[in-house]
Protein backbone atom coordinates (compact mmCIF):
# COMPACT_ATOMS: atom_id res chain seq x y z
CA UNK A 1 0.00 0.00 0.00
CA UNK A 2 1.40 3.17 -1.51
CA UNK A 3 1.23 6.14 1.72
CA UNK A 4 -0.80 8.95 0.90
CA UNK A 5 0.63 12.03 -0.69
CA UNK A 6 -1.16 14.25 2.23
CA UNK A 7 0.46 12.21 4.54
CA UNK A 8 4.10 12.28 2.93
CA UNK A 9 6.67 14.10 4.10
CA UNK A 10 8.48 16.89 2.01
CA UNK A 11 11.63 16.30 3.76
CA UNK A 12 13.38 12.80 4.78
CA UNK A 13 16.72 12.93 6.79
CA UNK A 14 18.60 9.21 6.57
CA UNK A 15 21.72 8.15 8.55
CA UNK A 16 22.83 5.22 6.06
CA UNK A 17 24.59 3.08 8.61
CA UNK A 18 25.66 -0.03 8.88
CA UNK A 19 27.48 -1.26 5.46
CA UNK A 20 30.55 -2.42 7.75
CA UNK A 21 28.46 -4.82 9.27
CA UNK A 22 26.39 -5.96 6.16
CA UNK A 23 30.14 -6.72 4.72
CA UNK A 24 31.56 -8.73 8.21
CA UNK A 25 28.16 -11.26 7.81
CA UNK A 26 29.52 -12.21 4.25
CA UNK A 27 33.27 -12.10 5.09
CA UNK A 28 33.83 -9.34 2.81
CA UNK A 29 35.89 -6.71 3.56
CA UNK A 30 34.54 -3.16 4.60
CA UNK A 31 35.00 -1.74 1.09
CA UNK A 32 32.44 -3.91 -0.35
CA UNK A 33 29.29 -2.73 2.23
CA UNK A 34 30.64 1.21 1.51
CA UNK A 35 29.91 0.06 -2.48
CA UNK A 36 27.05 -1.39 -1.76
CA UNK A 37 25.52 0.91 0.11
CA UNK A 38 26.40 3.33 -2.83
CA UNK A 39 23.98 1.16 -4.73
CA UNK A 40 21.87 1.76 -2.39
CA UNK A 41 22.19 5.11 -2.23
CA UNK A 42 21.25 5.41 -5.80
CA UNK A 43 17.94 3.45 -5.83
CA UNK A 44 16.89 5.81 -2.49
CA UNK A 45 17.29 8.92 -4.50
CA UNK A 46 15.25 7.34 -7.65
CA UNK A 47 12.39 6.18 -5.18
CA UNK A 48 12.39 9.32 -3.15
CA UNK A 49 12.44 11.25 -6.25
CA UNK A 50 9.48 9.28 -7.73
CA UNK A 51 7.62 9.87 -4.94
CA UNK A 52 7.87 13.36 -5.31
CA UNK A 53 9.37 13.83 -1.91
CA UNK A 54 10.84 17.20 -2.13
CA UNK A 55 14.21 17.04 0.14
CA UNK A 56 16.49 13.98 0.51
CA UNK A 57 19.42 14.87 3.17
CA UNK A 58 22.08 11.97 3.66
CA UNK A 59 24.47 11.33 6.54
CA UNK A 60 27.40 10.34 4.15
CA UNK A 61 30.26 11.05 6.60
CA UNK A 62 30.39 12.73 9.82
CA UNK A 63 33.12 14.79 11.19
CA UNK A 64 33.82 12.24 13.53
CA UNK A 65 34.12 9.48 10.78
CA UNK A 66 37.81 11.24 10.37
CA UNK A 67 39.38 8.82 12.87
CA UNK A 68 38.47 5.35 11.29
CA UNK A 69 41.60 3.80 10.13
CA UNK A 70 43.61 5.64 7.29
CA UNK A 71 42.54 3.17 4.97
CA UNK A 72 39.12 3.03 5.14
CA UNK A 73 38.77 6.86 5.07
CA UNK A 74 41.25 6.86 1.98
CA UNK A 75 38.16 4.77 0.50
CA UNK A 76 35.34 6.21 1.57
CA UNK A 77 36.78 9.55 -0.03
CA UNK A 78 37.40 7.58 -3.23
CA UNK A 79 34.32 6.34 -3.44
CA UNK A 80 32.43 9.64 -3.08
CA UNK A 81 35.07 11.41 -5.86
CA UNK A 82 33.78 8.46 -8.24
CA UNK A 83 30.41 8.42 -6.99
CA UNK A 84 29.94 12.24 -7.34
CA UNK A 85 32.09 11.87 -11.29
CA UNK A 86 29.90 8.90 -12.33
CA UNK A 87 26.65 10.11 -10.88
CA UNK A 88 25.91 13.85 -11.88
CA UNK A 89 25.05 13.79 -15.32
CA UNK A 90 22.06 11.28 -14.64
CA UNK A 91 21.46 13.77 -11.46
CA UNK A 92 21.14 16.70 -13.34
CA UNK A 93 19.34 14.75 -16.21
CA UNK A 94 16.64 13.67 -13.74
CA UNK A 95 16.09 17.06 -12.73
CA UNK A 96 17.86 16.66 -9.24
CA UNK A 97 19.22 19.50 -7.54
CA UNK A 98 22.40 18.32 -5.08
CA UNK A 99 24.20 20.16 -2.11
CA UNK A 100 26.57 19.50 -0.15
CA UNK A 101 26.71 20.74 4.05
CA UNK A 102 30.04 20.21 5.95
CA UNK A 103 33.24 21.77 6.74
CA UNK A 104 34.34 21.50 2.86
CA UNK A 105 37.79 22.61 3.82
CA UNK A 106 39.38 19.19 5.11
CA UNK A 107 38.79 17.61 1.31
CA UNK A 108 40.94 17.27 -0.87
CA UNK A 109 41.04 20.09 -3.79
CA UNK A 110 40.12 18.02 -6.41
CA UNK A 111 37.14 16.75 -3.96
CA UNK A 112 36.15 20.51 -3.14
CA UNK A 113 35.99 21.01 -7.36
CA UNK A 114 33.82 17.83 -7.78
CA UNK A 115 31.17 19.31 -5.23
CA UNK A 116 31.18 22.43 -6.60
CA UNK A 117 30.41 20.82 -10.29
CA UNK A 118 27.90 18.94 -9.22
CA UNK A 119 26.12 22.14 -6.88
CA UNK A 120 26.89 24.07 -10.09
CA UNK A 121 25.55 21.82 -12.72
CA UNK A 122 22.40 21.23 -11.41
CA UNK A 123 21.52 24.73 -9.95
CA UNK A 124 18.74 25.21 -11.75
CA UNK A 125 17.12 21.89 -11.44
CA UNK A 126 13.61 22.07 -9.63
CA UNK A 127 12.91 18.49 -8.60
CA UNK A 128 14.20 16.40 -5.60
CA UNK A 129 16.57 18.36 -3.65
CA UNK A 130 19.13 16.43 -2.57
CA UNK A 131 21.50 16.99 -0.10
CA UNK A 132 24.70 15.34 1.28
CA UNK A 133 26.12 15.75 4.11
CA UNK A 134 29.85 15.38 4.68
CA UNK A 135 32.46 15.84 7.21
CA UNK A 136 29.34 17.43 8.74
CA UNK A 137 28.09 17.57 12.48
CA UNK A 138 25.45 18.69 14.17
CA UNK A 139 27.65 20.53 17.17
CA UNK A 140 29.75 22.23 14.35
CA UNK A 141 26.63 23.62 12.60
CA UNK A 142 25.47 25.17 15.80
CA UNK A 143 28.61 26.57 16.53
CA UNK A 144 29.33 27.81 12.66
CA UNK A 145 25.89 29.58 13.52
CA UNK A 146 26.82 31.03 16.07
CA UNK A 147 30.20 32.15 14.82
CA UNK A 148 27.39 34.46 11.91
CA UNK A 149 25.10 35.45 15.03
CA UNK A 150 28.59 36.98 16.60
CA UNK A 151 29.61 38.87 13.91
CA UNK A 152 26.58 39.90 12.98
CA UNK A 153 26.28 41.62 16.54
CA UNK A 154 29.80 42.67 16.31
CA UNK A 155 29.07 44.51 13.16
CA UNK A 156 25.83 45.56 14.84
CA UNK A 157 23.49 45.04 12.56
CA UNK A 158 21.95 43.22 15.22
CA UNK A 159 21.30 43.46 18.47
CA UNK A 160 21.90 40.86 21.24
CA UNK A 161 18.31 41.03 22.35
CA UNK A 162 17.00 40.05 18.75
CA UNK A 163 18.73 36.97 18.34
CA UNK A 164 16.10 34.50 17.66
CA UNK A 165 15.14 31.41 17.07
CA UNK A 166 13.94 32.75 13.33
CA UNK A 167 17.61 34.18 12.46
CA UNK A 168 19.53 31.49 14.43
CA UNK A 169 17.46 29.18 11.79
CA UNK A 170 18.49 31.34 9.40
CA UNK A 171 22.44 30.59 9.99
CA UNK A 172 21.96 27.23 10.12
CA UNK A 173 22.31 24.96 7.14
CA UNK A 174 19.48 23.91 5.46
CA UNK A 175 17.99 27.05 5.94
CA UNK A 176 16.00 27.39 2.74
CA UNK A 177 14.65 24.11 3.56
CA UNK A 178 11.24 22.63 5.70
CA UNK A 179 12.98 21.13 8.50
CA UNK A 180 13.20 16.70 8.22
CA UNK A 181 9.40 15.57 9.06
CA UNK A 182 10.51 11.73 9.04
CA UNK A 183 14.28 10.78 9.90
CA UNK A 184 15.61 7.66 9.40
CA UNK A 185 18.22 5.67 10.62
CA UNK A 186 18.88 2.25 9.22
CA UNK A 187 21.62 -0.57 11.06
CA UNK A 188 20.12 -0.72 14.40
CA UNK A 189 21.53 1.98 16.51
CA UNK A 190 19.19 4.15 17.94
CA UNK A 191 20.96 7.49 18.51
CA UNK A 192 21.58 10.71 16.37
CA UNK A 193 25.45 10.52 16.18
CA UNK A 194 25.33 14.17 15.78
CA UNK A 195 23.61 14.54 12.92
CA UNK A 196 21.02 17.50 12.27
CA UNK A 197 20.94 18.43 15.89
CA UNK A 198 18.86 21.89 15.72
CA UNK A 199 17.07 20.67 12.82
CA UNK A 200 15.33 17.43 14.31
CA UNK A 201 13.90 18.95 17.09
CA UNK A 202 10.85 18.03 16.25
CA UNK A 203 11.14 15.54 13.46
CA UNK A 204 9.44 12.08 13.63
CA UNK A 205 12.07 9.58 13.87
CA UNK A 206 12.14 5.61 13.13
CA UNK A 207 15.00 3.53 13.26
CA UNK A 208 15.54 -0.02 11.30
CA UNK A 209 17.45 -2.69 12.00
CA UNK A 210 18.02 -3.28 8.08
CA UNK A 211 21.55 -2.91 7.75
CA UNK A 212 21.93 0.50 5.10
CA UNK A 213 23.15 -1.92 1.67
CA UNK A 214 19.98 -4.16 2.12
CA UNK A 215 16.98 -0.82 2.75
CA UNK A 216 15.75 -0.85 -0.76
CA UNK A 217 12.46 0.89 -1.68
CA UNK A 218 10.01 -1.73 0.45
CA UNK A 219 11.81 -0.83 3.34
CA UNK A 220 11.11 2.91 2.50
CA UNK A 221 7.50 2.36 1.81
CA UNK A 222 7.27 0.83 5.50
CA UNK A 223 9.33 3.85 6.77
CA UNK A 224 6.65 6.35 5.03
CA UNK A 225 4.17 3.89 6.62
CA UNK A 226 5.12 4.53 9.83
CA UNK A 227 5.40 8.20 9.17
CA UNK A 228 1.59 8.15 7.57
CA UNK A 229 0.35 6.90 11.06
CA UNK A 230 2.20 9.52 13.27
CA UNK A 231 0.08 12.16 14.64
CA UNK A 232 2.43 15.48 14.79
CA UNK A 233 1.22 18.00 17.90
CA UNK A 234 4.32 20.34 18.27
CA UNK A 235 3.34 20.73 21.91
CA UNK A 236 -0.39 20.66 21.29
CA UNK A 237 -3.34 18.23 22.53
CA UNK A 238 -3.96 15.35 20.47
CA UNK A 239 -7.94 16.97 20.05
CA UNK A 240 -6.58 20.37 19.20
CA UNK A 241 -4.57 18.70 16.46
CA UNK A 242 -7.91 16.84 15.60
CA UNK A 243 -9.40 20.43 15.27
CA UNK A 244 -12.26 19.56 18.27
CA UNK A 245 -11.46 21.79 20.64
CA UNK A 246 -10.07 25.46 19.42
C1 LIG B 1 27.88 3.80 7.50
O1 LIG B 1 28.21 2.48 7.69
C2 LIG B 1 28.80 4.49 6.53
C3 LIG B 1 29.66 5.52 7.15
C4 LIG B 1 29.69 5.87 8.40
C5 LIG B 1 30.56 6.19 6.25
P1 LIG B 1 29.30 2.02 8.74
O2 LIG B 1 30.63 2.00 8.07
O3 LIG B 1 29.25 2.87 9.96
O4 LIG B 1 28.83 0.56 9.07
P2 LIG B 1 28.87 -0.17 10.48
O5 LIG B 1 28.13 0.68 11.46
O6 LIG B 1 30.32 -0.34 10.83
O7 LIG B 1 28.18 -1.48 10.24
C1 LIG C 1 26.84 7.85 11.54
O1 LIG C 1 27.26 6.52 11.53
C2 LIG C 1 27.49 8.63 10.45
C3 LIG C 1 27.16 8.24 9.09
C4 LIG C 1 26.33 7.32 8.69
C5 LIG C 1 27.85 8.99 8.07
P1 LIG C 1 28.44 6.01 12.48
O2 LIG C 1 28.60 4.58 12.19
O3 LIG C 1 29.64 6.87 12.31
O4 LIG C 1 27.82 6.27 13.93
P2 LIG C 1 28.25 5.71 15.34
O5 LIG C 1 29.73 5.87 15.45
O6 LIG C 1 27.86 4.25 15.37
O7 LIG C 1 27.47 6.51 16.32
MG1 LIG D 1 28.22 2.71 11.71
Amino acid sequence: MNASASTMPKHVAIIMDGNGRWAKNRSLPRAAGHRAGFHTTRDIVEACGRRKISALTLFAFSSENWARPEQEVGLLMDLFLRGLKSEVSSLRDNNVRVGFIGERSAFSEKLQNEMLHAESVTADNDGLRLTIAVNYGGRWDIVNATKKIATQVKEGVLEPEDISIDNFSAAVTLSDLPEPDLFIRTGGEKRISNYLLWHLAYTELYFTDVLYPDFNDDELEQALHFYAGRQRRFGKTGEQVMGKHA
